[in-house]
């Protein structure tokens, strides 16, 4: 797993914790953030990400614990002199100026003389393409155009950090998926290192270098995208990053090449490596869409289509064994060899290293 960026390090979170009464918003938080690294905060709600932003940003004081920036300590360092850029959800413009004027702002407070100051905002309403719109307030905007405007006004004094917390939740569908695409862009072009929160898999999954998964104020696992999705470490990152069928199974046998389990009254393989003894009781998960359904007797197991969901490029279905329960498989429409129906008998079956066991758990 990449527990450590690709990177030299910038900044360094050691055993951060933070308590608000009988509640861990952190629990020993350590954590290495790569120089230029995309990397995403991902959690349910209340998991921890906005204290450990606001930590880092210096707004929330730890409770135990370090920080440090290029190896210089900054945990008692005040916010301003960290000099990280933030944005946040729900944009949080100045209302009452302009948005060149939003975008000065920053420039305004660490004294830039007037001419700079006018050079680097044309510069960075064009980063966000939003040269047009210099005297317009904040009110006469559109949600992605504030968003953008926003950006621009957190990295017009070129940080090196950049915090954003949730900055594409209060958009609609389409737009977010513009504006992470132009996010993208910009991480690609300014080399900054971005720490960004969301709660939204997708949006982690595409965007990021590397993903922390957080829970109750704990890291649960850190890894590359492909890393966290192939090869989840727990039931939580298996269910949280996409969906998964989990089967209880006991481990039969097995070598390096894989693992012999008994689950659901049936016999399959698991390829992938995983720390577990003969005997052991494991969960497997399975992603939906690594399971293959057809027509009775050409895969290995037998079920009945329960329920069917139609999803333009996919259709979800759900198949029920008398063994595994009901088994969510996630087909692509164009193949699939058979019709979708209620009550239908189907085969379905899977590849030996689509299974991943989830060791130390039953
Ligand atoms: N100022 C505070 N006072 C008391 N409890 C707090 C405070 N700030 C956060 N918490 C608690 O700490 C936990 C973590 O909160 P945090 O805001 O970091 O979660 P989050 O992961 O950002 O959630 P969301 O996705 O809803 O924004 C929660 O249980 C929250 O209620
Ligand atoms: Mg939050």
């Amino acid at each position: 797993m990449n527990t450590m960026p690709a990177s030299e390090s910038v900044l360094s979170v050691q055993g951060a914790a933070k308590y608000y009464g009988p509640v861990r918003a952190l629990d020993g938080v350590d954590l290495e953030i790569g120089d230029g690294e995309f990397l995403t905060l991902l959690g349910p709600s209340g998991s921890g990400k906005t204290t450990l932003l606001m930590a880092i940003a210096g707004f929330t004081e730890l409770d135990v614990g370090s920080l440090s920036l290029r190896g210089e300590n900054i945990t008692n360092l005040p916010p301003d002199r960290r000099n990280f850029g933030m944005v946040f959800q729900g944009y949080a413009l100045f209302p009452n100026m302009t948005v060149a004027g939003n975008i000065a702002f920053p420039l305004k407070l660490r004294k830039w003389q007037p001419d700079a100051i006018k050079a680097r905002v044309k510069e960075c309403l064009e980063l966000v393409q939003m040269e047009r719109f210099a005297d317009r307030m904040p009110s006469q905007l559109s949600g992605g155009q504030q968003q953008r405007v926003a950006l621009a006004r957190a990295l017009s004094f070129k940080p090196s950090v950049l915090l954003l917390d949730e900055p594409l939740s209060a958009l609609d569908k389409k737009l977010r998926a513009d504006l992470q695409w132009e996010l993208k862009d910009l991480h690609r072009q300014l080399g900054v290192t971005f720490i960004y929160v969301t709660h939204d898999q997708d949006e982690a999954l595409s965007m990021s270098d590397r993903i922390v998964i957080l829970n109750h104020g704990k890291i649960l696992q850190i890894g590359l995208p492909e890393e966290l999705y192939n090869r989840p470490k727990s039931r939580f990152v298996a269910d949280f990053l996409g969906k998964s069928n989990f089967i209880d199974a006991v481990i039969n046998g097995g070598n390096e090449d894989g693992f012999i389990c008994q689950g659901g009254g049936e016999r399959f393989v698991v390829s992938a490596p995983a720390d577990v003894a003969v005997e052991a009781e494991v969960q497997v998960a399975l992603r939906p869409e690594r399971i293959r359904i057809a027509d009775p007797g050409e895969e290995q197991f037998r079920g009945v289509i329960q329920q069917t969901s139609y999803l333009g490029e996919r259709c979800h279905m759900i198949v029920e064994h008398s063994g595994f329960g009901d088994v969510l498989v996630s087909a692509p429409t164009w193949k699939t060899k058979i019709t979708p129906e209620i009550g239908r008998e189907v085969s379905f079956g899977w590849d030996d290293d689509a299974g991943v066991i989830l060791a130390g758990e039953k």
